[in-house]
């Protein structure tokens, strides 16, 4: 078992066309009525939360090319961020690899990746093999082959992403004989299939030889809810286990994870759950009290109407834990959930603005030792690519002109939108 050194906590348990996501979108507040999803099982699937709406996303189709390339005056945003020892990543797809206009801009900016979805559960098991095995089976298909290897070419590093989730997974892994006709399993049945699949995404990578490359592990996601509870419904790990498959997870996840690997607790609306965030972590410990996890991933989907003041309160509340906090999905749409604004000169100037204050909060918060951050991820980078470029959210604009957002990211103020 792995010794994390946190110790002294209470025991207790344009182009359009290359979607970046294909989910629903998020949005903080008001955990009113839930909204139950029919779920496509070929496609990545929405991530059913109380007060979400569709963003329907195009199939990729092709990509014309950028009509100008402006890129060489711009630093890269991976020299700003390693000025304060920090990781700075992307979303990634094939299709954004298969382009060499993107593939360049992501080579330059970034250095680390997470699959966008092709790591997800739904992507990893295998139903034949699990039927035929008689155990959950996981395997990597070429397309995590083929960003993994971009990743290593390009001296990348990667934020798995993730294990346990109730969006984005299969039905079939819950029941006897991985039959969406019989029965769930019974607790022991499924603590033994989360282990064993535990278990081999580390094995994967490291028959794949790619163990190198990941600094970080997503082990859960999005578990808790507003309200301060649990995630109940369509949560199949938590009805057939019980509350306590949060704990399993990641004990199952320190008892195979190399040391590298850094595991995490990975959640949105994070500056509406702070509370119930703190509350888990805390019984996230083994018997001598250390702690079974590494890090908390705060999702950061925001909006420019978000309270900047409110979400850094939540990075420092967390970074009081001692625990990593890395921002793992960040965006920031244009206005607010109830009411996205459009993409003006002056609402853009706004985001340029949002970006910068919030990444120099994040740096300030990081120097000044309140906060362990190593790493900070956008879900993405241009407009075009996003699961919300209806409220355009990212650094370049839809033909992939570096915005406002971009310079505030790279903390040029002057060219931020002030
Ligand atoms: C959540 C998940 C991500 C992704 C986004 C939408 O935030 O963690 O993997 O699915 O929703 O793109």
């Amino acid at each position: 078992m792995k010794k994390r050194g946190i110790a002294g906590i209470l025991a207790g348990m344009m182009l359009l066309s290359i979607a970046c996501g294909n989910e629903e979108e998020k949005k903080p507040e008001e955990p009113t009525a839930a909204v139950t999803q029919a779920v496509d099982p070929g496609e990545p699937t929405s991530t059913p939360e109380p007060t979400k709406e569709e963003a329907s996303t195009p199939k990729p189709t092709s990509t014309p090319e950028p009509t100008e390339v402006v890129e060489e005056e711009i630093p890269a945003l991976q020299s700003v961020f390693s000025e304060h020892e920090m990781k700075v990543g992307t979303c990634l797809t094939t299709q954004m690899i298969e382009k060499d206009f993107l593939a360049d801009i992501i080579k330059k900016n970034f250095n680390s990746v997470t699959m966008e979805n092709s790591m997800k559960p739904d992507y990893i098991l295998d139903k034949a093999e699990s039927i035929e095995a008689g155990d959950l089976v996981v395997e990597f298909n070429t397309d995590i082959v083929k960003m993994l290897d971009f990743a290593r070419e390009n001296n990348m590093e990667v934020r798995g992403h993730t294990i346990i989730w109730h969006s984005q997974t299969p039905k079939w892994i819950f029941h006897e004989n991985f039959d969406t006709n019989a029965p769930f399993v019974t607790r022991e049945v499924m603590l033994a299939r989360m282990e064993s699949y535990i278990k081999q995404v580390f094995e994967k990578l490291d028959e794949y030889g790619y163990t190198d490359l990941f600094y970080a592990y997503d082990v859960v996601n999005e578990a808790w809810m507003e309200d301060g509870k649990i995630r109940e419904e369509m949560n199949y790990w938590y009805q057939i286990i019980g509350e306590d498959y949060l704990w399993y997870a990641f004990y199952y996840a320190d008892k195979y994870a190399p040391e590298s690997i850094a595991l995490y607790y990975n959640d949105y609306n994070e500056q509406y759950k702070t509370d119930a965030l703190l509350k888990f972590v805390d019984t996230l410990v083994n018997e001598e009290g250390n702690y079974l996890i590494d890090g908390i991933g705060l999702q950061a989907h925001l909006y420019t109407g978000d309270d900047m003041n409110t979400y850094l309160n939540t990075v420092e509340r967390l970074g009081a834990t001692g625990l990593m906090v890395e921002l793992t999905e960040l965006d920031v749409s244009l206005g607010t959930w109830q009411n996205k604004l459009m993409d003006t000169d002056e609402n853009l100037r706004t985001q340029g603005k949002y970006y910068y204050e919030l990444i120099e909060g994040l740096f300030k918060l990081a120097e000044e030792g309140k906060v362990k951050m190593d790493a900070l991820t956008f879900w993405g980078f241009a407009d075009g690519l996003s699961w919300r470029k209806d409220a355009s959210p990212l650094l370049y604009d839809t033909l992939y002109m570096p915005k406002y957002a971009l310079y505030g990211a790279l903390q040029i103020k002057e060219k931020a939108g002030y």
